[in-house]
């Protein structure tokens, strides 16, 4: 009985995203996962991804969130990335860019922008600039995890649990904390 429920919920939740998505994502996704595309901008996914994860927390209560949001915007996934459950990449203008084999733990945000102005009387406006996110390969990026705009984040680094990331991070470092500094470099094993 519980095999069944999993498997029409996994279904309908893969159902939903797909006909809510307003972007058509250019590339595979797998058939059950439940990613929602929206915006106008672009998506380019690659091969072997996997967004979603039971069990894991969360996983009944909602899909990953996937936004391109003005005709600029480009969120490009490379091959064999592992999503666990709330995943929210949102790119404004210009881009994200994710490469191969990169673990996301569960609760993960990636914005390229503010999105609102930080000056009182324009708060309620768009921002209107973004600054590139680009996460390279092999990247373990633990749970309840936010990439702010601006971020290049290098091969084989790891972001530690509850990391709020506003500068960059080289590759084969661990970085932790809000904001996130090096905790470990050089990780080679
Ligand atoms: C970054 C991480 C790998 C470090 O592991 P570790 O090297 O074994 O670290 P330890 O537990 O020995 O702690 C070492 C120090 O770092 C601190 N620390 C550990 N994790 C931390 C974190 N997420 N944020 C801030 N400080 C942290 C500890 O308090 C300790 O500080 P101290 O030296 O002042 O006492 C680990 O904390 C982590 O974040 N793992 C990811 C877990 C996760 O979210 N997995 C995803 C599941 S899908």
């Amino acid at each position: 009985m519980q095999k069944l429920l999993f498997c029409v919920l996994r279904r309908s939740k893969a159902w939903f995203c797909r006909k809510m998505s307003t972007i058509k994502p250019e590339g595979k996704i797998r058939r059950n996962d439940a990613v929602m595309f929206l915006g106008k901008g672009r998506v380019r996914i690659g091969i072997g991804n996997a967004f979603g994860l039971y069990p894991s927390p969360n996983y009944f209560n909602g899909s990953a969130y996937i936004e391109a949001w003005y005709e600029d915007a480009l969120v490009q996934i490379g091959n064999n990335n592992y999503f666990n459950n709330k995943l929210s990449i949102c790119a404004e203008h210009g881009c994200i860019i994710i490469g191969d084999d990169c673990l996301f733990g569960e609760n993960v945000s990636i914005i390229n922008s503010d999105f609102h102005p930080i000056r009182i009387s324009e708060r309620h406006k768009t921002t209107q600039k973004s600054k590139d996110v680009i996460i390279g390969n092999n990247v373990f990026i633990s749970n309840n995890v936010s990439i702010c705009k601006g971020v290049h984040v290098g091969n084989n680094a790891v972001i530690a649990n509850g990391a709020v990331v506003f500068d960059d991070v080289k590759e084969n470092t661990i970085v932790r904390g809000n904001p996130a500094v090096v905790y470990k470099e050089k990780i080679y094993e």
